[in-house]
């Protein structure tokens, strides 16, 4: 087959589309043939040596794709550590779900990673619980708090427009950071209610503009370094910041004794951690493809190249280029 191999650790530079064995399932796996997959800041990172767990290269990149079962042609979209980006994945059976009616590949492709990543952050956030039963009422006994205010770093990117889809649903004010006055109003085409951009101003000053000083219940933290403190500094009391990356690739830097004054709270996530749990991503999908099936939901998808041109794909998102999910396709 063929696949884009990591040869060796850096920039997009050093991925290759090449010829490859054909993966073998172990067990719990399954072949799927793959269409389409979604290139996440987690793949620009995995290249150059910055996410935990990626085993040495040579090594197969991608971690989430759609695709067709080998064994009945069922269309599915999934969740993968690496191996994503090739003709073939041996994939968990557990983290592979139907592909939604009328979603293209691309659309498939760009579901897991950010759908997932947004949902569980309101759920470390407390806005919803997917522990809760249903009892046949969709998703509004799952929402356990509302309305709350919630500042979305990146929010034009692919976790953050998901962020902004799953939140106008819950009913909570967003705010939303951006380098580009054009990527901003196009979330806001989205549900965003406020949208900062940072190279213009300050968000901290924005947002205690913006709520009159009582600042947001929660921050989607994914830039790290001096921006954990800065994303404690925009919290009201009893607030949540939410840690899930470090776009900047500086640790996330937090004096524990800002957090005494508001009884703040900081929470890690770490979909690759959580994606073993069964049971709550069973209930995490129950939630998102019941929102799917009534139309709520649909990936953003801001460009598909082809897996010839993965490079380029991971520099629209290191330079800040792109809008949404970035896809690749092996058509
Ligand atoms: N913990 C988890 O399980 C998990 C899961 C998924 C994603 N993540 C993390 O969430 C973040 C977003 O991931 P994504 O795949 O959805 O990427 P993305 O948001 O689509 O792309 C990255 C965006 O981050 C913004 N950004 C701000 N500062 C940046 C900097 N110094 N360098 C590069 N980009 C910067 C840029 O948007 P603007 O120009 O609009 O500012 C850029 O477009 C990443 O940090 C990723 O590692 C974590």
């Amino acid at each position: 087959m063929k696949a884009l191999i990591i040869t060796r650790l850096g920039g997009p530079e050093v991925l290759e589309l090449r010829d490859a064995p054909d993966p073998v399932p172990g067990v719990g796996e399954e072949l799927v043939r793959v269409e389409a997959a979604g290139v996440n800041f987690a793949d620009t990172l995995a290249a150059s040596g910055g996410y935990p767990g990626t085993p040495k290269p040579p090594l197969v990149a991608g971690r989430e794709f759609s695709g067709t079962r080998v064994c009945n042609g069922e269309r599915v979209m999934g969740y993968a550590q690496w191996g994503a980006f090739a003709d073939l994945i041996a994939a968990r059976s557990n983290l592979l779900w139907p592909v939604p009616q009328g979603w293209s590949a691309a659309e498939g492709a760009a579901f897991p990673v950010n759908f997932f990543t947004a949902y569980l952050a309101y759920w470390k956030a407390g806005v919803v619980n997917p522990t809760l039963p249903t009892s046949g009422e969709g998703w509004g006994n799952r929402h356990c708090k509302a309305p709350a205010r919630v500042l979305i770093h990146a929010v034009a990117g692919g976790v953050g427009t998901a962020a902004v889809q799953i939140g106008k649903l819950l009913g909570v004010e967003m705010y939303g950071t951006s380098s580009s006055d054009e990527k901003l109003e196009r979330v806001k085409q989205l549900g965003l209610q406020y949208a900062i951009n940072y190279k213009k101003q300050d968000y901290v000053e924005a947002i205690k503009d913006l709520t009159h000083g009582k600042g947001v219940d929660v921050v989607f933290e994914m830039l790290g370094g001096e921006h954990t403190a800065k994303s404690v500094r925009c919290l009201g009391d009893f607030g949540r910041v939410i840690c899930y990356g470090s776009a900047t690739g500086q640790r996330g830097q937090i004096d524990v004794g800002s957090l005494y004054a508001k009884g703040a709270s900081v929470h890690g996530l770490w979909l690759t951690y959580l994606s073993a749990n069964r049971g709550l991503m069973q209930q995490a999908w129950e939630q998102l493809s019941g929102w799917i099936q009534q139309c709520h939901l649909r990936p953003v998808i801001g460009a598909v190249l082809p897996m010839s041109k993965a490079g380029d794909a991971y520099r629209l998102l290191l330079e800040r280029r792109n809008f949404g999910k970035v896809v690749l396709t092996n058509k």
